[in-house]
C-alpha cells in the first residue's frame, strides 16, 4: 500500500469560516481519499461513503451535507477541500494528450516534482492517428491512464480528471492545434476518441454505475464544439463566432463528440470558448443538456475552457453581468468552471436570484459522481489500481510502444527509385543537415510531460553509422539566416545527406495559427541548395504536426525520399532511423489533406465544409475540397507494393424505402428507415491485399465510398467507411472483411442536419479498385 500518509491535522478552525482559502486547505494533511476506515472525522457511516448505493445517491447525501459556501466552492477546478466531512482538496484540471503532461505556467493535477520525474511520451496524436490501428490508440491510452494512477499513488497528482483528448476536426492546415488532433475525418476521429477513451478510462464503466471497478483515471473530450481556430489575423478563439450550418455541424463537427460519449462512454466534456451562431459553447443548454446528455446519454462532468466563464460577460458581452453568466453556464449544464469566476460571483447570484441552490446541486451531483466512479470516496486505493507505482512510470515496455507507435505512424511521401532505405554498409559518410536533426524538445510537441528519455533523427541515425556530419544550416527553425555555403560543402562531400526540417512550437502550437503553409524562412532555400549540389538524391525528413506545401521537393528529382514524421515523441529519432535504413517498412497515412500555399487566400473563418462554386469556394478536407493537393488523406508508400482486390460484397443493391413517404428530394432520412431497415441492409465486404514486394510490413487498408450525386450534390465526394490494419510477410496474400452499415456508413446531412442516404450509384473504393453499388428509395 502506497498511502501511508499520517492522518492527522485536519484543519478543523476553517469548517465554520465562510471563505475557503485554497492554500490553506492545500495544505492541509487530508489523505488524498474520502471514507478511509481510520479516518477523521468518521464519514464512514454517512451514506455517501457506501460503495453499495448507487453514485448518484451518494453524491446528493454528501451535497446534502454542504454549506452554501463549501457548495460554492466545488464549481472551479481548484476544489476546496471540506475537512469536516474528510473531503481533500481536488484539481480538476491534468492533462494527458500524449503522455501524463502538464500544461506551463499554471498549477495542474500532476507535478513532476517527486520521485517520479518523467512520463512516457508517445508520438503526438496527428502522427499516432496516421497508423489507423484502432487497437494500438486504445493501448497507448491505457499506459497513459495507468502512468496517471501510479503518478497519483505516489502523491504527485491532485485529481484523475485528464482533460484528453482533443477531437476538434482538423479543419484549416493553418490550425496551430492540428498536431493534437487525429486529423480531418470525422469517422476516423470518432473511432480515435473511443480507443483513447476507453484505454484512458479502463473500460471499467458500464451505462452510468459504477460497476466492480473504478475508472483508471476519467477522459474528457474537448473543445464542444466547432472549435479549431486560435489565433489567426483579428481573430482569435476567445471572441469567434464560428457559423455553423446545421448540415455541415451534423456530419463534420459534432460526430467526434458523439462518438465519444456514446461508444466510448466518457466520463467528462470539456465546452469550447468560441461562439457558434451567436451562442458561447458553454451557455448552450441545446448543445450541453439536450444533445451531449438528452440525446448521446452522457453521464459525466462539463468543464468549461479555462476561464471561458468570464469571457461571456467581459468579452463575448452575451450576458449583461456576472451573475448573468453564471446563471448562464449553469442553467445550460456546464458544472465546474476552469478558473475562479464562478468561485467569486456564485453567492452574488444567489443572492441576486439568477441562480438557485438546486442550479449548483445539479452541477455538484455530476462533480461528486466523477470523483466517486474514480474510486475517491472508497477509503484508501486498492485492487489494481491502487497498486501502481513508480516501477509503471515509464516502464520498458511502455517506451517500447512509444517507439513502436512512431514506426507505425511515420509517412512516406516519395521514394523516387527506391532511394529510401539506405543501405546501412554504404561507403563514405552521413551528412545530416536541418534544424530540427537535433533538438529534442520539438520531438514532443505541445501538451507534452518531461519524456523519460529522448532519441533525436541526429542521435538515431548516429547509431546506424559512424562517421555522421551534422550541420544545422539554419540558425533556427524560423530560419531567417542560413549558412548555405558550410552545408553545400558538407553535401558535396557525402553520399547520403538526410535534411531534417520543418516546424515547431514556435510556428504552430495553442493560441497560435499558421499564416502560411510553406516552410518558415529559408528552409526551402537551403533544402534547393543542398539537394542541388549533393551527388545524388538526398532525403527530406519533415518534423510538423500541420501540412507544409512542399510541391517543390515533390517535383525536385534530387530530392528522392520525403518522409513525414509529425512530432514522433520521445522514441521519434530511432524509429525515424529504423525506417531510413530499412529495419522497419514504413506504413502510416495521412490523416489530413496536405494543401498547396494558395489554399490560405480562404479565410480561416470560413467554416463552410462544403464547396460553393458560384464564389470559388473549395472546400475543405477530401471529402469536400475540389481543388488541387499536395498529398491527399490516406496517401502513404512504403518499401514494397501492395494490391488490393475487392473478392466479395454480399450486398450491391439496396432498397432502402422508408416507411412514410418515400423523399422527391433523392434521399431518404436514415431516422425513418427506422432500426430494422438499417440492420437489413448491413453487409460485408472482403478485400484481399497481396504483398508483392520483397519486404515484410504492416499497414493500414481503408475502405471508401465514392458517394452518389444525383440528389442535390451537397454530399461528400468520397467518404471513409471503415479501416483496418494488416500484417503481411514478402509475397504474401491476405484478406480483411469490413462490416458495412448503410444507415451510418453511407449517411450523410442534409441542410436541415437530419442525416440522409442519397440514391443512385456509387462505389466502394479500396487503393484503385472500385466495386459499384446501387441504392434506390
Ligand atoms: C476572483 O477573485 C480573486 C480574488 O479577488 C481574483 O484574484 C480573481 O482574478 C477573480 N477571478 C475572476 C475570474 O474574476
Ligand atoms: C545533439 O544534442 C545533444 C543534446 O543537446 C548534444 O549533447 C549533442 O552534442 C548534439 N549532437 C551534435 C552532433 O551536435
Ligand atoms: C519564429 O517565428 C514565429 C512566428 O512568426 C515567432 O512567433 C517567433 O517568435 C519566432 N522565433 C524566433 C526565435 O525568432
Amino acid at each position: 500500500m502506497r498511502h501511508t500518509i499520517p492522518i492527522l491535522a485536519l484543519l478543523i478552525s476553517i469548517t465554520c469560516s465562510t471563505t475557503f482559502s485554497i492554500d490553506a486547505v492545500r495544505q492541509s494533511k487530508l489523505p488524498p481519499f474520502s471514507c478511509g476506515s481510520s479516518s477523521t472525522p468518521p464519514t464512514r457511516p454517512y451514506p455517501f461513503c457506501d460503495a453499495g448505493l448507487p453514485v448518484r445517491e451518494r453524491a446528493r447525501d454528501l451535497i446534502s451535507r454542504l454549506t452554501l459556501d463549501e457548495k460554492i466552492s466545488q464549481l472551479v477546478n481548484k476544489a476546496a477541500a471540506v475537512p469536516r466531512l474528510g473531503v481533500p482538496y481536488y484539481q480538476w484540471w491534468s492533462e494527458a494528450l500524449h503522455g501524463v503532461a502538464v500544461a506551463t505556467g499554471v498549477e495542474n493535477g500532476v507535478s513532476f516534482d517527486g520521485i517520479v520525474e518523467a512520463a512516457t511520451s508517445f508520438p503526438q496524436v496527428i502522427l499516432t492517428a496516421s497508423t489507423f490501428d484502432a487497437d494500438l490508440w486504445y493501448r497507448i491510452a491505457k499506459v497513459i491512464g495507468t502512468e496517471a494512477r501510479a503518478i497519483y499513488n505516489e502523491g504527485q497528482a491532485k485529481g484523475l480528471t485528464f482533460w484528453s483528448p482533443n477531437i476538434n476536426i482538423f479543419r484549416d492546415p493553418r490550425w496551430g492545434r492540428g498536431q493534437e488532433t487525429p486529423g480531418e475525418d470525422p469517422l476516423l476521429t470518432a473511432k480515435y476518441a473511443t480507443s483513447f477513451v476507453r484505454g484512458l478510462q479502463g473500460d471499467s464503466f458500464e451505462g452510468g454505475a459504477l460497476k466492480d471497478g473504478h475508472l483508471q483515471v476519467s477522459a474528457c473530450c474537448k473543445h464542444f464544439t466547432a472549435y479549431d481556430l486560435d489565433r489567426w489575423e483579428g481573430y482569435n478563439r476567445f471572441t469567434f463566432n464560428a457559423q455553423v450550418t446545421k448540415q455541415d455541424m451534423a456530419d463534420t463537427y459534432q460526430p467526434p463528440f458523439k462518438g465519444c460519449i456514446e461508444e466510448g462512454k466518457a466520463s467528462g466534456i470539456m465546452c469550447a470558448y468560441n461562439l457558434v451562431n451567436g451562442v458561447p459553447n458553454c451557455a448552450d443548454h441545446d448543445l450541453l443538456t439536450k444533445t451531449a446528455r438528452g440525446e448521446w446519454g452522457f453521464e459525466g462532468y462539463i468543464t468549461s475552457d479555462c476561464d471561458a466563464v468570464s469571457l461571456l460577460f467581459h468579452q463575448q458581452h452575451y450576458a449583461k453581468s456576472d451573475e448573468e453568466a453564471v446563471a448562464d453556464v449553469l442553467k445550460a449544464g456546464m458544472d465546474v468552471n476552469c478558473g475562479s469566476y464562478l468561485g467569486n460571483y456564485t453567492k452574488s447570484a444567489v443572492l441576486k436570484g439568477t441562480v438557485s441552490v438546486s442550479d449548483i446541486d445539479r452541477a455538484l451531483e455530476n462533480l461528486f459522481s466523477v470523483r466517486m466512479r474514480l474510486g475517491l470516496f472508497s477509503g484508501p486505493p486498492s485492487g489494481a489500481y491502487g497498486k501502481l507505482g513508480r516501477a509503471d512510470v515509464c516502464a520498458p515496455e511502455h517506451q517500447e510502444l512509444a517507439l513502436e507507435a512512431a514506426r507505425q505512424g511515420i509517412v512516406l511521401l516519395k521514394n523516387e527509385r527506391n532511394l529510401l532505405p539506405l543501405t546501412r554498409a554504404g561507403k563514405g559518410s552521413l551528412v545530416v543537415i536541418g534544424p530540427n536533426a537535433n533538438v529534442s524538445k520539438t520531438l514532443l510537441g505541445n501538451y507534452a510531460g518531461p519524456p523519460c528519455r529522448t532519441i533525436t533523427p541526429l542521435q538515431g541515425l548516429m547509431s546506424y553509422v559512424e562517421d555522421v556530419k551534422f550541420e544545422q544550416g539554419c540558425d533556427t527553425v524560423n530560419c531567417s539566416s542560413v549558412d548555405v555555403k558550410r552545408a553545400v560543402e558538407l553535401a558535396k562531400s557525402a553520399d547520403r545527406v538526410v535534411l531534417v526540417m520543418g516546424l515547431n512550437q514556435e510556428r504552430e502550437k495553442e493560441d497560435l495559427d499558421r499564416e502560411d503553409l510553406v516552410l518558415p524562412g529559408k528552409q526551402q532555400s537551403l533544402i534547393m541548395s543542398v539537394a542541388k549540389a549533393a551527388k545524388k538524391p538526398v532525403v527530406l525528413l519533415l518534423l510538423c504536426g500541420g501540412p507544409v506545401d512542399v510541391s517543390f521537393a515533390k517535383n525536385e528529382a534530387k530530392i528522392g525520399s520525403i518522409l513525414w514524421a509529425g512530432y514522433p515523441g520521445q522514441a521519434g529519432g530511432r524509429a525515424v532511423a529504423e525506417i531510413i535504413f530499412g529495419d522497419y517498412n514504413p506504413g502510416g497515412r495521412l490523416t489530413m489533406t496536405w494543401y498547396p500555399q494558395d489554399f490560405i487566400k480562404i479565410p480561416m473563418t470560413d467554416m463552410r465544409m462544403r464547396a460553393d462554386p458560384s464564389s470559388g469556394y473549395p472546400g475543405r478536407t477530401y471529402r469536400f475540397y475540389k481543388g488541387e493537393k499536395v498529398f491527399e488523406f490516406g496517401y502513404g508508400l512504403s518499401y514494397t507494393t501492395y494490391s488490393y482486390k475487392i473478392v466479395s460484397v454480399s450486398q450491391s443493391k439496396f432498397d432502402l424505402k422508408a416507411s412514410s413517404s418515400a423523399s422527391d428530394l433523392g434521399y431518404v432520412a436514415v431516422q425513418e428507415l427506422g432500426l430494422g431497415s438499417c440492420d437489413k441492409a448491413k453487409f460485408s465486404v472482403i478485400v484481399s491485399i497481396e504483398n508483392e514486394g520483397e519486404m515484410a510490413g504492416k499497414h493500414p487498408v481503408l475502405l471508401f465510398l465514392r458517394c452518389a450525386q444525383s440528389g442535390s450534390g451537397d454530399g461528400p465526394m468520397k467518404q471513409l467507411v471503415g479501416f483496418q490494419t494488416v500484417r503481411t510477410d514478402a509475397k504474401e496474400k491476405v484478406s480483411v472483411e469490413f462490416a458495412v452499415s448503410p444507415c451510418e456508413h453511407f449517411s450523410r446531412a442534409n441542410e436541415d442536419g437530419e442525416m440522409v442516404i442519397e440514391s443512385g450509384d456509387a462505389s466502394l473504393v479500396v487503393g484503385d479498385e472500385e466495386h459499384p453499388i446501387n441504392i434506390s428509395i
